[in-house]
């Protein structure tokens, strides 16, 4: 039996997650669920972001579904972020973001890309001082193992997805050392998959530029955690923006999906989210962790054809929509798996 570990976190984690689950539920009738805690919320009551319950929960579980934390942006002791905390502790090497083409009204056809960002180390491997009072530094660390070890997922999905380009974001140039290594550890990788006949690359300004101006050219990207972090944020405006984009952190045996937003301050309450980005990272557990591709297109097939039909949340709403909130998002969605 399929076992989830619930984690909401904070804002409207608390709003798109219940609804996740009741379409997860659709889908796979004998999922087991268990709730944990984790966030800004959870530190405050408990002094840990993930206290050590959670991991284990989702150790148990083997997956995990989480909302989005409220991380404060100034140093709080004692504090780390949920998700970086959960990636590390958890070994959640790969954080796979998917971004397609959906029926929405302006929207460039033909997108259909996947990030493949290095998840634990890099320049959020944690690393910082504060050295005087003027000065304060990051240690941004690559390591031979880590930058193989997301190369073969990248290689790994892009064959079993019949795709045919894999693109190398670095910054060798300026950071020889560190993203030398990284290219020189996915080239040796790339060797390994002579299916995959595009194999190239690209400095990462010149690929935000690329991709900010047509992600129609681009298949495959793999690089390092802070460039993925930001190439994968600009990626989600071709998929119709961060209401609607998933994202999946795979480890050897756990998979942890939550969507690529974050607490939303500003609409978290109102029960106006948008779920879509939840419900679509639930169906990467479907398709990559549960190897249920059937259960995982049905989902993605109710999301395709409720917005085909013109039904959206606020966020993504147009004068000719029909508007609805988070319930009657997950309502549609519902009714067309069915
Ligand atoms: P955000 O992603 O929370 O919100 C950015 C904008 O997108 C807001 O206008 C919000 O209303 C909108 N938005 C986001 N998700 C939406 C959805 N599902 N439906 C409709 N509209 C949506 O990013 P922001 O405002 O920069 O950060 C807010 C808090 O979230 C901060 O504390 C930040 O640290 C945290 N955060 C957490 C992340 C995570 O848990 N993985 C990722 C990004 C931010
Ligand atoms: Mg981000």
């Amino acid at each position: 039996m399929p076992a989830l570990c619930v984690m909401e976190g904070d804002g409207i984690g608390h709003e798109v997650i219940p609804a996740a689950v009741r379409v997860l539920r659709a889908v796979l009738p004998d999922l087991e669920t268990v709730p944990a805690e984790a966030g800004w919320d959870c530190f405050l009551r408990h002094g840990a972001s993930v206290p050590e319950e959670t991991l284990q929960t989702i150790r148990d579980c083997g997956a995990g579904l989480f909302g989005a934390v409220a991380s404060p942006s100034h140093k709080v002791e004692g504090y780390r972020s949920a998700i970086i905390t959960m990636r590390q502790a958890l070994g959640l090497h790969a954080n796979v973001r998917p971004t397609r083409s959906l029926p929405l009204p302006g929207a460039r056809s033909g997108v259909d890309l996947l990030v493949i960002r290095e998840n634990t180390e890099g320049l959020y491997s944690g690393r910082e001082r504060q050295e005087g009072e003027e000065c304060a530094i990051a240690e941004r660390v690559i390591t031979r193992q880590a930058s193989t070890r997301i190369a073969r997922t990248a290689f790994d999905l892009a064959r079993d997805g019949g795709r045919e380009k894999v693109t190398i974001v670095h910054k060798a140039n300026v950071l020889p050392l560190t993203d030398g290594l990284f290219r020189d550890s996915v080239r040796q990788v790339a060797a390994d998959y002579p299916e995959i006949g595009d194999v190239n690359e690209l400095l990462v300004d010149t690929a935000a530029m690329l991709l900010a101006r047509d992600p129609q050219p681009f298949d495959v990207i793999v690089t390092t955690n802070l460039f993925g972090d930001i190439l994968s944020d600009i990626a989600t405006v071709w998929g119709g923006g961060m209401g609607l984009a998933p994202s999946l952190n795979l480890g050897d045996a756990i998979a942890v999906a939550e969507p690529v937003h974050g607490a939303a301050p500003d609409i978290a309450g109102q029960g106006i989210a948008n779920p879509i980005a939840t419900i679509l990272s639930a169906a990467l557990l479907l398709r990559h962790h549960w190897k249920q591709p059937h259960a995982a297109n049905a989902v993605e097939q109710a999301v395709w054809a409720v917005l085909k039909k013109g039904i959206h949340t606020p966020d993504i709403a147009t004068p000719s929509s029909q508007t609805v909130d988070t319930q009657g998002m997950t309502d549609a969605i519902l009714a067309h798996i069915g």
